[in-house]
């Protein structure tokens, strides 16, 4: 069979869904492509010096490795000329990044995650990029915060690469969850995987268990009993897996099923979560529902989050619908 390029894929969606606009199309374009960079800077490893801190650190208080700037460099360098973007908005980025005067604007935000799992970074575990696209709201003439925070619903693409023993890209534009393997030889990304669907039940949950003391009652509740295995209310043994990365353990629940949670919890309760709504949650909320999956903070869809600031947290938990739906019942 002929492969199937990216941008075979997105010119043929262009043409026949009219799901995307040329400019859609050459966001997403340059978008991956400035994945590629990141891949290339990635697998050089401690020959590429790019492991270790940066010695600086973000808005979010946390020590920025050298790969969280580097990879945040790259998608702002590939993403400022184009003439497709109002703005750019980072988890690494205190505020929103504008297109510099010598550039045209264009109709689109575009929001990231550079480098997501960056405690993976020096011990050589996937790590990943993750990307959410908005419209720019109609009427404003000068790009502002207040133009990125739209609900989740309002995105529209959202896409991921994994950065592990192959780069994968996962990318929807609101018609089904297509995968794509980076062919290193070509440089290209290649169609494998058209409308990937997560099994509705599963046997595998994926939490950080080190902070089962500080969980609510309803999401102690719900692993115990996945715990407690053929023997528990469940009658089957579940299986537990913890990368780190989100984009990984997100990875894995939409290739073969799980439940991803990084719930509230007394240690982050203040901040309304760990991980960012409009960075992280957002883009793999409209991922995992399109393609048949849930994503809900346990009280509420995440899609439907109407968002008060940009770097705002929220509890997580998603994946096969069966198994969100239940641990969202118990939060009831
Ligand atoms: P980032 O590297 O972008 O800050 O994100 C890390 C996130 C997420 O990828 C992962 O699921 C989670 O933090 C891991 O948290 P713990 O170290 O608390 O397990
Ligand atoms: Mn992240
Ligand atoms: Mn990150």
């Amino acid at each position: 069979m002929k492969p199937i390029f990216l941008t075979q894929f997105l010119i043929e969606e262009q043409r026949a869904m009219g799901k995307i606009t040329p400019d859609l199309r050459l966001l997403l374009e340059v978008v991956t492509r400035a994945c590629k960079r990141i891949s290339i800077a990635v697998g050089k490893g401690a020959l590429g010096g790019v492991l270790g801190d940066a010695g600086t650190g973000n808005i979010q208080g946390e020590a920025q490795k050298k790969l969280d700037v580097i990879s945040n460099d790259i998608l702002l360098e590939a993403n400022e000329w184009g003439g497709h973007l109002a703005a750019l908005a980072s988890e690494e980025m205190d505020h929103p990044h504008p297109i510099p005067e010598q550039y045209p604007k264009g109709g689109y935000l575009l929001l990231f995650d550079p480098l997501d799992g960056s405690s993976n970074i020096d011990v050589n575990v996937s790590v990943g990029t993750i990307f959410s696209v908005l419209r720019k709201p109609e009427g404003s003439s000068e790009s502002t915060e207040a133009d990125f925070l739209q609900a989740g619903t309002q995105q529209v693409a959202a896409g991921y690469c994994v950065y592990g023993p192959s780069t994968t890209l996962v990318l929807t534009i609101g018609n089904g969850v297509h995968q794509f393997t980076l062919d290193r030889e070509l440089g290209s990304f290649v169609l494998t995987q058209r409308d990937m669907k997560i099994p509705v039940d599963t046997k595998e949950f994926s939490i950080n268990m080190s902070n089962e003391r500080f969980w609510e009652a309803p999401v102690k509740r719900y692993i115990d009993e996945c715990v407690a295995g053929k023997d528990g209310p469940r009658g089957k043994d579940f299986n537990m897996r913890w990368v780190a990365s989100m984009v990984a353990d997100v990875h894995r629940i939409i290739t073969r099923g799980g439940v991803f949670m990084y719930p509230l919890d007394s240690k982050t309760k203040d901040k309304g979560g760990k991980l960012r709504l409009m960075y992280e949650a957002n883009p793999m909320s409209f991922i995992i529902e399109q393609a048949g999956g849930a994503a809900t903070t346990g009280r509420e869809r995440i899609l439907d989050i109407a968002p008060n600031k940009l770097h705002q947290r929220v509890p997580v938990i998603m994946g096969s619908k069966n198994e969100v739906d239940l641990v969202t019942s118990y939060h009831a």
